[in-house]
């Protein structure tokens, strides 16, 4: 067991580099079993998702190994290590249940394999406890991409005889993953895909200039409309991740709470545009520069309402963050999450630190606390356990976050970067009791 112990009062100051997004690079990797051969994939976050996604794919038949060395490239590209998938033949099979179950994302080896083996079996996936999170949308897609598709014993099992066939397909909902997983199965399908209502999160926009490359045919890119030709076969490609803009918000919703001044290198503005506008609003200086943007702030944040949508509206995956800032700002703040139904978990957490909080079904309302107070508090999932962070680096005296492990699915180098930023923080392992 590890937790953070953070002692509040310092300013982040200096510089930090965005690693490539654990949002995309779990989906390209799961793009790889789509073609035989090497694929190569640069600025990969050092993190723990990717670790389970890489024996996800090597119980599937792949060999994967990890570079892990830091890239950090002058021009503004992300960070990360590298990490190159030979892709056999006859990839395939059973993806293992207890590795699926740690994270979400392994549901999205689904749409590749029914689209190259004919047959897919993957148990239901597990991940943040932050939400129902249903796959209807992901069965319903590939239904009528003409897989038929089952739950056995807990594990969804989607099968076709011969080649799955394009359709038009509406989503109920922009739903991130669903629309991962039919892209990735409409590409190798007879004919032509439509998916309408699609998702827009620059990960998919990245998913699909992967693919792209790999051969794919694939119109409307990072829109709603996506048209997908089919085509017979793909070839495995070189692709750099993109940068993760959940990780450079973090450091800008970091950089205003504690009054510092941090240049977020390889953090992408256009994929943060209304994060970095609400920052601004709360008081935030923003500065573009060629290879990323400056985030500062000088006094006591002001109090912003957020409302969370699907990408291009405010990421979900900030809001933890926002919480935290909202905590400590001047005034009353009315947050509302359209996307999960129980991102407010957290909520008792940040409370526990004094926050002045109360949640009313998808609404919080925050009000300045007079100060927030280090205590013991619990990481309940990758962006809570971020936020508490932050909470941490204001608090007064000394935070506990435990059950970092949840941090160390989505945040490479996390402690280490807040301190080379000035932050007092350091990660602490319990000794087992005998
Ligand atoms: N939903 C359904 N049916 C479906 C699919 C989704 O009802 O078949 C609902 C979900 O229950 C949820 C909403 O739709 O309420 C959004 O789900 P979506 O499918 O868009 O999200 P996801 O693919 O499961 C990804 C990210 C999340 C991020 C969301 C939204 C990965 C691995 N995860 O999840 O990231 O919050 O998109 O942007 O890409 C995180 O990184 O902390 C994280 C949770």
């Amino acid at each position: 067991m590890e937790r953070f112990v953070v002692t509040g009062g310092t300013r982040l100051i200096g510089e930090v580099a965005v690693p490539g997004a654990k949002n995309s690079v779990l989906k390209l990797m799961a793009a790889s079993l789509l073609a035989p051969g090497r694929t190569v994939l640069t600025a990969v976050p050092d993190i723990l998702d990717v670790t389970v996604m890489a024996d996800v794919l090597t119980g599937l038949g792949a060999t994967v190994s990890r570079h892990r060395e830091w890239e950090t490239p002058s021009g503004g590209g992300a960070a990360g290590g590298r990490l190159c998938i030979d892709m056999p033949e006859d990839a395939g099979g059973a993806a293992d249940g207890d590795l699926v179950r740690r994270i979400r994302a392994s549901v999205a080896v689904l749409g590749p394999l029914v689209a190259r083996r004919g047959e897919a079996r993957v148990a239901l996936p597990g991940g943040d406890a932050i939400g129902s999170r249903a796959l209807d949308i992901h069965v319903n897609g590939l239904t009528q991409l003409g897989a038929v598709v089952d739950v056995e014993d807990g594990v969804l099992v989607a099968r076709t005889d011969g080649r799955l066939q394009g359709a038009s397909i509406w989503l109920d909902f922009p739903s991130v993953g669903a629309t991962e997983n039919l892209v990735m199965a409409a590409v190798l399908a007879k004919g032509t895909t439509v998916i309408d209502n699609a998702a827009r999160e620059p990960e998919i926009a990245d998913l699909c200039a992967m693919l792209t490359a790999m051969g794919a045919q694939i119109g409307g890119a990072g829109s709603s409309t996506l048209v997908v030709d089919g085509v017979d076969g793909l070839s495995a490609v070189e692709h750099e991740t993109v940068a993760d803009r959940i990780v450079a918000g973090t450091y800008a919703v970091g950089a205003l709470m504690t009054g510092g001044d941090v240049l977020i290198r390889g953090g992408r503005v256009e994929h943060l545009a209304i994060v970095l506008e609400k920052l601004v609003e709360a008081g935030a200086q923003v500065d573009v520069r060629g290879d990323g943007f400056r985030v500062a702030g000088s006094q006591r944040p002001r109090s912003i309402d957020v409302v969370t949508l699907p990408y291009p509206g405010f990421p979900t995956d900030l809001l933890p963050q926002v919480i935290a800032l909202e905590a400590i700002s001047s005034g009353t703040s009315l947050i509302t999450e359209n996307v999960f139904d129980s991102r407010f978990v957290f909520c008792r957490e940040l409370h526990t630190l004094g926050a002045d909080l109360r949640t009313d079904g998808h609404h919080v309302i925050v009000r300045q606390a007079a100060r927030l107070t280090g205590t013991r508090v619990m990481a309940s999932d990758v962006r809570a356990g971020a936020a508490l962070v932050l909470a941490g680096l204001v608090a007064d005296g000394v935070t506990e976050v435990t059950e970092v492990h949840h941090i160390d699915r989505g945040y490479a180098h996390f402690v280490e970067d807040l301190r080379a930023l000035g932050a007092d923080i350091t990660r602490v392992r319990d000794r087992a009791v005998a």
